[in-house]
């Protein structure tokens, strides 16, 4: 199985910020935000790891990424690698943020037909090993992680003012996920699960994503891609412990990883 780091998109909920730097690089407390994710790559074992970039600033991820090939800057530590394990980072382009399906896609040219365990670059975990489970298990179609969330965390609101859930919803009956929504608005709410930024895939996904049509918002949505495999009748979830941060959702979103991301790293060294 690959690993597939998904670090396009404009970060635009996090400006001006993003004015000089890309979101991905962003401090996460006491790391880049992407170097969060990486780690839940890692931690499942996974060394091939395709890194998609694009948006304002793309050629810092690299850059940023790079010092954990080089022997002065040594990041390795902050994945925990031990001096065997071998990263083998590669890179494709997402010219236009034209949605998280779409960056996942660029991926093929490299991963070819693997499965594929994928990580939005803005998505914090309090458990490292988040992945490690569903990763050794996975054999076929797709596996999602979800995340109740309270109520009064639950809404934004959208550029037209009304309310929308900030992330997609799933739907659920008893231990089958039978639908996602995107970003629903309360009224049409399926549930309180939200669908986590980590994703597993068998290699069909590169057949189903250049079938979808871009959504009202003008991108090919990870969702459609998640309904395509529910549709299939393949598709599986765990419920995620601890708590789940999407760094990338606003500032306050940003602060409070930050914060979390300290209390975790602060009771690991009482
Ligand atoms: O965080 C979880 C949520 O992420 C899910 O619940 C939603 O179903 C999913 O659509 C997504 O929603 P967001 O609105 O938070 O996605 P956002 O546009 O912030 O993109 C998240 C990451 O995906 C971003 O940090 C980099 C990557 N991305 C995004 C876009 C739009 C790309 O690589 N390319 C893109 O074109």
């Amino acid at each position: 199985m690959y690993g597939v780091l998904l670090a396009g998109g404009t970060g635009s909920r996090l400006w001006p910020l993003t004015e000089y730097a890309n979101k991905h690089t962003l401090p996460v407390y006491d790391r880049p935000m992407i170097f969060h994710p990486l780690g839940n790559i890692t931690a499942a074992g996974i060394q091939d790891i395709v890194v998609i970039t694009g948006g304002e600033h793309y050629e810092q991820v690299r850059s940023l990424l790079d010092t954990l090939h080089d022997d002065e800057k040594n990041t390795r530590h902050l994945l925990n690698l031990s001096s065997e394990e071998k990263l083998n980072l590669r890179y494709a382009l997402q010219d236009m943020p034209a949605g998280i399906a779409d960056a996942l896609a660029r991926a093929h040219c490299i991963v070819k037909d693997n499965a594929v365990a994928v990580m939005l670059a803005d998505n914090i975990f309090e458990q490292d090993t988040i992945l490690q489970e569903a990763v050794k298990n996975f054999q076929k179609g797709a596996h999602i992680f979800l995340k109740e969330i309270p109520e009064d965390q639950l809404y934004e609101k959208g550029k037209d003012g009304k309310l929308r859930a900030k992330y997609g919803m799933a739907r659920l009956s008893g231990n089958t996920v039978i639908d996602i929504m995107e970003k629903p608005s309360p009224e049409q709410l399926p549930s309180r699960y939200a669908v986590t930024g980590a994703y597993l895939y068998d290699a069909d996904v590169f057949r189903i994503v250049p079938n979808l049509r871009p959504s009202q918002r003008g991108e090919l949505e990870i969702t459609d891609v998640n309904n395509a495999y529910i549709k299939q009748g393949t598709m599986t979830y765990t419920i995620v412990d601890g708590w789940w941060a999407d760094a990338g959702e606003s500032k306050e979103g940003l602060f409070q990883a930050s914060t979390m991301v300290r209390e975790k790293v602060l009771k690991r060294t009482v």
